[in-house]
């Protein structure tokens, strides 16, 4: 009898043991993630993440504006510690409805420059992506090409295309001009674009390519990452119009190309926040950004990590200057705008 409990004591030891190894592993640590990503990639990293801390992660998806709204209506009774999503507008609006809680880290100050980044520290970018210009090659040269601001000339008329102004990448872009321009100037800029389009807004940002490849336009102003989704696709005709158009990246001898990231933030009422706030040490680290950027086809947030070779083809490009924050703080007054110029 007693060698059996000798023998059963000194299992459990060398199970602890080797348990202390692998950090956690075996114990019953779990974070809550609220996200709007989808992809079976991140998996394997949040799987990675368990490994190496033993931190297991539960995944709520949704899409962002339900999460957001989720979360506030769950207030202090939320199970969420990590909330992540697209758009630094979104992220603003989530910072204002106090969703978040500010974290101090050394490895996110190394990993997240600052300017993707919020200024508070409620939450830090994970990706990048540009909102550029894509163009039929047989209709449109690049040298005819050079910023934002040039697509209202009066050359452009019809040939035009972008999504609504209820869209939040838009907004987001108007945002930006508002910060750049002031406030007169944006609405100018706006009204003359508008005058250019093509066709009433419509649709998302893949339509406004085939638009392009279909003949309705020559232009469409959509987000990077859209081209990449299309080449890889399994639809046929989203790979041909991935390969008919080409992209130009405006104003890189003025201002630069309007960017926008996807971030993520600990959650104000998280029980866990040194665990949250690993994950997102985590997934903006060496180890993570690449697959977590390629995932979607959108830059690495990690100076060190190299972009995907699709994003490299693209040449290197400069972005806009100007805190992301920015673009939360103005799209109330960009959407009254977009609305009063009769962006639809
Ligand atoms: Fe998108």
């Amino acid at each position: 009898m007693k060698k059996i409990i000798l023998t059963v004591v000194l299992l459990l030891v060398s199970m602890t043991l080797t348990a202390c190894q692998f950090g956690n592993v075996g114990s019953d640590k779990s974070i809550t993630v609220y996200t709007e990503r989808h992809y079976d990639t991140d998996q394997l990293l949040y799987d990675r993440f368990t490994e190496l801390t033993g931190i297991e992660v539960n995944l709520i998806r949704d899409d962002a504006d339900k999460l957001i709204t989720k979360m506030s209506n769950e207030g202090e009774d939320s199970p969420a510690d990590v909330l992540i999503i697209a758009d630094a507008g979104r992220l603003h609006s989530a910072k204002e409805l106090d969703l978040f809680q500010p974290v101090t880290s050394d490895v996110l100050d190394e990993n997240v420059p600052n300017h993707y980044k919020d200024e508070e520290n409620h939450w830090y970018g994970l990706t990048m992506r540009a909102r550029v210009l894509v163009y039929h090659p047989d209709r449109v040269s690049a040298s005819e090409l050079s910023t934002y601001e040039a697509l209202t000339d009066s050359k452009w008329e019809g040939r035009i295309v972008t999504r609504t102004s209820t869209n939040i990448y838009n907004q987001s872009l108007m945002s930006s001009m508002i910060e750049i321009m002031g406030e007169e100037q944006a609405r100018v800029w706006a009204t003359g674009l508008v005058q250019n389009f093509a066709r009433d807004p419509q649709g998302n940002d893949r339509d406004q390519a085939k638009a392009v490849v279909s003949g309705v336009a020559d232009i469409a102003i959509m987000n990077t990452y859209y081209i990449g989704r299309m080449l890889n696709s399994s639809d046929p005709y989203e790979v041909e119009v991935g390969e008919t158009v080409r992209i130009f990246f405006p104003n890189q001898e003025t201002t630069g190309t309007h960017i926008n990231v996807s971030g993520a933030g600990v959650a104000k009422y998280s029980k866990n926040v040194e665990d949250a706030t690993k994950l997102i040490e985590f997934l903006t680290s060496e180890e993570a950004q690449r697959s977590y950027a390629d995932a979607n086809f959108e830059y690495p947030i990690n100076p060190v990590v190299e972009p995907h070779d699709l994003l490299k083809s693209w040449g290197t490009f400069i972005a806009q200057d100007i805190p992301l924050s920015k673009l939360g703080e103005h799209s109330v007054l960009a959407t009254i705008i977009m609305n009063e110029i009769g962006w639809k």
